[in-house]
């Protein structure tokens, strides 16, 4: 029987009472798919772990559907974290919040700190909304590979380990959540993501970039390992126009190539040179080089502004992970 499904009224309700009687199910938000469970049940979450292989130590998201349900989590909501939320939810933006004991520690892999975001997909929010409960959920893929940003991502990857995938089409981010942690006046950011932090500092002014890669708690889950494909990856300035390493080799270029001539298969992830759309096509590019055979990756850098700086992070861990292997 496949479980993927067409997201729909009927399709939703389903999927909303596999989650209350502690079922897993992949669903779309805007950013990429998420693999979810009730966030108050600490089994189900469990469950989610396990699917994915991810180490206990990385926390999960808790996704919510109006602004209101974020008091039940978090124990204390500093003014400016109030007014992102105000600004950018729904939206590809995630917010650290110290919990309430209503938590489970496994959601946050006992952490003192919770992570909450309303994703603005309508699949995703009537979800929510019908399940009745926050919904805890990672990206849909297995611990450390490509995010998914179609629902035939997520049944290659993980088809067997869930209950249910709604399929809501692809993903317009294309990219996870930038994820934020206000301390006072302070801003970190934790994970550059899907919301520019060029959009974020209009409204909070200077941003501490603390998305580095971090032995200790702060940032966890940004082990340099994480959005690997499994073919070697390398980024290279000018990638089509310089020498070939032998063997069947991949392009990666950000626009149409110059020249292509040699490579056994390119992917272009914005023709114009358009960012939000190179962010958009981003996994779902290195998904099909990956399901290619080929020997070796090569992908040219992306301009550091905008959505850029989140793609070059990805780009960067998923080389860093091929050098390690
Ligand atoms: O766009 C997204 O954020 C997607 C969709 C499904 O919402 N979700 C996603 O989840 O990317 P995931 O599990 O792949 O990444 C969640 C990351 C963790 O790896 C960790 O870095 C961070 O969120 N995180 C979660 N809870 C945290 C906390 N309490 N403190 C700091 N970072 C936290
Ligand atoms: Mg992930």
């Amino acid at each position: 029987m496949t479980k993927t499904v067409k997201a729909d009224a009927k399709s939703i309700e389903r999927a909303a009472e596999i989650l209350r009687s502690g079922g897993i199910v992949a669903f779309p938000t805007e950013t990429v798919y998420g693999l979810g469970a009730d966030a108050l049940n600490p089994v189900a979450c469990a469950r989610v772990f396990e699917a994915k292989n991810r180490p206990s130590f990385d926390p999960l998201i808790v996704h919510i559907s109006r602004r209101a349900e974020l008091d039940t989590l978090a124990a204390a909501v500093p003014p400016l974290a109030r007014s992102l939320a105000e600004r950018f939810w729904p939206g590809p933006l995630t917010l650290v919040f110290d919990k309430k004991d209503i938590v489970p520690d496994i959601v946050t892999a006992g952490l003192s700190t919770v992570a909450v975001r309303m994703p603005a997909h309508p699949v995703a929010l009537a979800l929510i909304e019908k399940t009745g409960r926050p919904i805890a959920a990672p990206s849909a893929n297995l611990f450390g590979y490509i995010s998914p940003t179609r629902a035939a991502h997520v049944a290659a990857q993980l088809g067997g380990a869930v209950d249910m995938i709604l399929d809501g089409g692809e993903c317009a981010v294309g990219l996870e959540s930038t994820i934020l942690r206000i301390d006072g006046e302070r801003v970190l950011l934790l994970r550059p993501g899907g919301l520019a932090i060029e959009e974020i500092e209009k409204l909070t002014g200077g941003i501490d970039d603390a998305s580095g890669p971090s032995p200790g708690p702060r940032a966890p889950g940004q082990t340099l390992s994480h959005y690997s494909p499994r073919t070697p990856l390398r980024i290279i300035a000018d990638a089509a126009g310089s020498a070939r390493p032998p063997g069947s080799v991949g392009l990666l270029a950000f626009r149409e190539p110059r020249q292509s001539a040699g490579f056994a298969h390119v992917e272009v992830l914005s023709p114009s040179g358009d960012l939000r759309e190179a962010a958009a096509r981003l996994f779902f590019c290195l998904h099909e080089l990956d399901s290619r055979g080929l020997d070796i990756i090569l992908v040219e850098p992306v301009p550091e502004h905008g959505l850029g700086r989140a793609i070059m992070n990805r780009l960067r861990r998923a080389e860093s992970a091929s050098v390690n292997r």
